[in-house]
C-alpha cells in the first residue's frame, strides 16, 4: 500500500539522520492539503518555525500568507508547504550541502506522494538545490520551466522582501504569474478570495 504524507511525518519526526536534530525543538515536516497541486518549498525551519513545528510562521510566513492570498491560494485551501531541510540550522545559518542532501529523501517522498502540477522555489537555496545548481534569483525569478511533466519556478525569499521591501512588486509579478500557471496546468486548484478583513 502507498504510504500517505501523515505516516511519512511520523517517520520524520524521529530522524536523526544528520547532525541538525541534535540542536532542533521540533521537526517541521510541511503543512498542508494531501491533494494540493502546487508545492512551495523554503529554505529551512528559523526560530519560530523550531518552536511551533509549522513552517512559515514569523513575519516571513505572514507576507507570505498575505501574497498567497491576493491570488486566492492558501495553505489550508491549495498549496502545501514544505521545506529544504527539515530541522533548524543553528543560528539560521545556511543548511550545509550535505544537509540538504540528507533531508532530500523526505522532501523527495513528500514530492512523490504530493505529484504537484507546480513547485515554487522559495529563495536561492531551494531554487539552487531544485531548479538549477546556478539559479540567479534577480534574473531568473518568475520564470517557469518543465522537467519530466512538472511546472518549476524560483522566486524571492519572504525574508528577503522583508529586508528589502522594494522588491516586493517583483516578487507579486511571480505570484500573478503562479496564477496563469495553475490555470493552464492544474485541474482542481479552486483559487479562493477572501474578503479583506482590514
Ligand atoms: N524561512 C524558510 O525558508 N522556511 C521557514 O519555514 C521559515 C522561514
Ligand atoms: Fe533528518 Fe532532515 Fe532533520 Fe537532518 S534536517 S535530522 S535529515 S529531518
Amino acid at each position: 500500500m502507498e504510504k500517505t504524507l501523515q505516516q511519512l511525518r511520523q517517520q520524520c519526526l524521529g530522524c536523526t539522520a544528520c547532525p541538525l536534530a541534535q540542536t532542533r525543538t521540533n521537526v517541521v515536516f510541511g503543512t498542508g492539503r494531501e491533494d494540493a497541486e502546487i508545492l512551495l518549498i523554503g529554505e529551512g525551519p528559523g526560530e519560530n518555525e523550531d518552536l511551533t513545528g509549522q513552517p512559515f510562521v514569523g513575519r516571513g510566513g505572514q507576507l507570505l500568507d498575505k501574497m498567497l492570498a491576493a491570488v486566492g491560494l492558501s495553505r489550508k485551501e491549495n498549496v502545501y508547504i514544505a521545506n529544504m531541510v527539515k530541522c533548524r540550522p543553528p543560528h539560521n545559518r545556511d543548511p550545509l550541502p550535505e544537509e540538504q542532501e540528507q533531508c532530500m529523501t523526505w522532501l523527495r517522498q513528500q514530492t512523490a506522494i504530493l505529484r504537484p502540477k507546480i513547485i515554487v522555489c522559495l529563495g536561492r537555496i531551494s531554487a539552487c538545490r531544485i531548479i538549477d545548481p546556478a539559479f540567479k534569483v534577480t534574473r531568473q525569478h518568475g520564470v517557469f520551466i518543465e522537467r519530466k511533466g512538472v511546472w518549476l519556478m524560483g522566486t524571492l525569499h519572504p525574508a528577503a522582501l522583508l529586508r528589502n521591501p522594494t522588491q516586493k512588486p517583483a516578487a507579486f509579478a511571480d505570484f500573478l504569474a503562479l496564477r496563469d500557471k495553475i490555470g493552464e496546468c492544474c485541474t482542481h486548484t479552486q483559487l479562493i478570495y477572501q474578503e479583506e478583513s482590514v
